[in-house]
């Protein structure tokens, strides 16, 4: 499937670009200050360095809306007998707009190409938006991974079934 596509959503069309390193400087120091990026003390050259690196297995990109910069993904392709959204980040005067279940959408059609039997993405315990979000786009949830990023937090493993044969 090719890398970029477009997706229309109810604020406007949604693309998926390979993520710039000025989009990943500014997205870096826009995230370092929300949730749940905040709530781990990541920095914004922290995210930016994340946002910025090259990695054949996980891409990363940038979302755009209406050609203006709203968030980021990245996917890594291979995972557990499917892929594992391992960033998702809409920038705040971009969300409710449905620009994430674009990039969900986005992201499951790609697993669907590739016949994958699954997709995955975790999400802090803290995170009830996020974990609703993913609930609600018919992930279920599947393991409470305590401690994984930080001690007292628990990271909760979401998993979709695609195919069930
Ligand atoms: C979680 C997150 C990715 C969701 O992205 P989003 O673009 O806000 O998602 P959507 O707009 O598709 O859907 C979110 C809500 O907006 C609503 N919505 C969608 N389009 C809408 C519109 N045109 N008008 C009003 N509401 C709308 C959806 O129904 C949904 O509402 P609900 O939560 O009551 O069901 C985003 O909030 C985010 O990046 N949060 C901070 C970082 C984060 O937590 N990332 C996940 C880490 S695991």
């Amino acid at each position: 499937m090719a890398e970029m596509r477009s997706e229309s959503v109810s604020a406007g069309t949604v693309s998926f670009r390979p993520m710039t390193a000025e989009s990943a400087e500014h997205l870096g120091e826009a995230l370092a200050v929300i949730d749940p990026w905040a709530h781990y003390d990541y920095t914004p050259e922290m995210l930016s360095e994340f946002l910025s690196a090259k990695e054949e297995d996980a891409p990363r990109f940038e979302i755009v809306s209406d050609e203006a910069l709203a968030g980021a993904i990245s996917v890594r392709r291979t995972w557990l007998r499917g892929p594992y959204l391992q960033f998702l980040a809409i920038l705040p005067a971009f969300q409710k707009c449905g620009i994430g279940g674009a990039a969900l959408s986005w992201f499951e059609a790609r697993a669907r190409h590739d016949k994958a039997r699954n997709i995955w993405v975790v999400a802090s315990d803290f995170n009830r938006d996020a974990l609703a979000f993913y609930e609600r786009f018919g992930f279920v949830q599947v393991a409470n991974l305590d401690g994984l990023v930080a001690e007292g937090v628990g990271e909760i493993l979401l998993r979709k079934r695609l195919l069930t044969r």
